[in-house]
């Protein structure tokens, strides 16, 4: 085993129960058969030298608090995450209450601006929404009946943040309504004071009079493009709109008269607590007038950008659950801060908690290491898959192929020279 003053890349991976552990792992250099990272490498330091410079800081900085992470350490605590898991699992089987759930993670979130750079002033998943004065607010009518449901199992799990539990909720609610696997992670750190909320007005309008220019200016505001607005506006397979709350909707349908859960209100789709595509291919057909369609759904099938991912989302389930995972993930982190830095997953073997990869936030280095903004995540997302690669994994290296190219060039080279 290499020792930290001999190996150059290390990784340091935790593994948590509620017990401090740590072990290093090694990283591969950079691929050296790759032309564009020789180029990159020979120009400027590479991600790997400030990795390691960040890195040797960060384990002396570690190495001081007792060398590891700590579980306790973190936002949130990983094993009550994972109880508070279990806990809403059974209130969605009882209560039927997916949609509040989904709807409440994502005005938490919205509430992002990705234009201003400080925490909490930039908004976004930070628990913010718990607080009377952020509940009031016009688009957040009936929110309050999804905080009294999480309550008691906030309540029973102090140790996980109301930032936390809004995603976990949201997240679990998709999933347990037939959608896909969210690529969540954890560790979201609370507002403290209500004097902390945003103010109002940063949450999509239903009827605006230009809705796709709104949807963009909302959506772009928070750093999503087209595609992701597509993707995310089909979050409303689930759940109905009601006229006592958001004024949009009928006070009942065919399908909402009986519920399940409270009756009323005038849903999307047929089956309104099953996740699918079907919001989709419900509004490109339009042919119930039980079913809702608002200003900014309808946008999506006539705004020609949009067009193209409702579309396809219409007649490809699987595009539509890929991209809506990777869109709901990406929601539920915006303006977060995250402790540990790099937060953790709660879905890897049953008893530890890992951090979630993102090699390259360790680009961010010195003794005061700052959260990376997701604007500069994404930038660093798009350098890693110009070439090929992808933050979330080391790069790779084949070291045997390279020896075996170095020899055979060498042995070109010499036999040239002796010719
Ligand atoms: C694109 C802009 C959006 C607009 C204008 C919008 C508007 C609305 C409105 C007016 C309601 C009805 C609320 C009520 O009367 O109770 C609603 C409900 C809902 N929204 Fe959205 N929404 C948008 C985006 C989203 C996104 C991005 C998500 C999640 C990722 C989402 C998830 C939901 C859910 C699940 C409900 C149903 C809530 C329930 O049944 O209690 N919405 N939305």
């Amino acid at each position: 085993m290499a020792t930290l003053s001999s190996s150059p890349l290390l990784r340091f991976s935790t593994k948590t129960g509620c017990k401090p552990s740590a072990s290093l792992q090694f990283l591969s250099p950079p691929s050296v058969s790759n032309p564009s990272l020789w180029l990159r490498t020979a120009q400027a330091p590479s991600p790997c030298s400030l990795t390691l410079a960040h890195r040797r800081m960060t384990v002396a900085r570690r190495a001081r608090h007792g060398g590891a992470y700590s579980a306790e350490c973190f936002a949130s605590n990983p094993a009550q995450l994972k109880s508070a898991r279990e806990d809403i699992r059974e209130l969605l089987r009882t209560q039927y209450c997916h949609p509040i759930l989904v709807r409440l993670g994502w005005h938490d979130a919205g509430t992002y601006d990705k234009n201003i750079e400080d925490w909490p002033q930039r908004g976004g998943a930070n628990g913010s929404l718990r607080f009377d004065v952020e509940l009031k607010h016009a688009a957040n009518a009936g929110l309050i009946n999804a905080l009294k449901l999480l309550q008691p199992i906030k309540d029973k799990y102090p140790g996980v943040t109301y930032a936390d539990l809004f995603q976990l909720g949201s997240a679990t609610a998709i999933e347990e309504a037939g959608g896909p696997k969210i690529p969540m992670k954890y560790g979201r750190v609370d507002v403290s004071g209500p004097e902390l909320c945003p103010e109002e007005g940063k949450l999509p309008d239903a009827g605006p009079a230009l809705p796709a220019e709104h949807l963009r200016d909302v959506f772009n505001r928070m750093g999503f493009d087209d595609k992701e607005i597509v993707a995310l506006s089909g979050a409303h397979t689930l759940g109905r709109s009601r006229p006592e709350r958001s004024g949009w909707g009928k006070p009942e349908t065919k399908y909402t008269k009986d519920g399940p859960g409270a009756p009323g209100g005038q849903s999307w789709t047929v089956k309104w607590l099953k996740f699918d595509n079907s919001y989709f291919k419900d509004i490109k057909e339009k042919l119930d007038e039980d079913l809702l369609v608002l200003p900014t759904d309808a946008v999506l099938f006539e705004d020609p950008s949009f067009k193209v991912y409702a579309e396809k989302y219409a007649v490809d389930q699987e595009a539509f659950f890929k991209d809506y995972a990777e869109a709901h993930a990406k929601l539920s982190n915006v303006g977060a801060k995250f402790d540990p830095p790099e937060g953790f997953s709660i879905d890897s073997d049953a008893a530890s908690a890992t951090p979630e990869k993102f090699v390259a936030s360790d680009y961010s280095s010195g003794e005061s290491r700052r959260e990376l903004s997701e604007a500069m995540k994404q930038k660093i997302r798009a350098e890693y898959e110009g070439f090929g690669g992808s933050p979330d994994k080391p790069l790779q290296s084949n070291y045997f192929l390279n020896i075996i190219i170095i020899v055979a060039v060498l042995a070109l080279l010499t036999s040239l020279l002796g010719n």
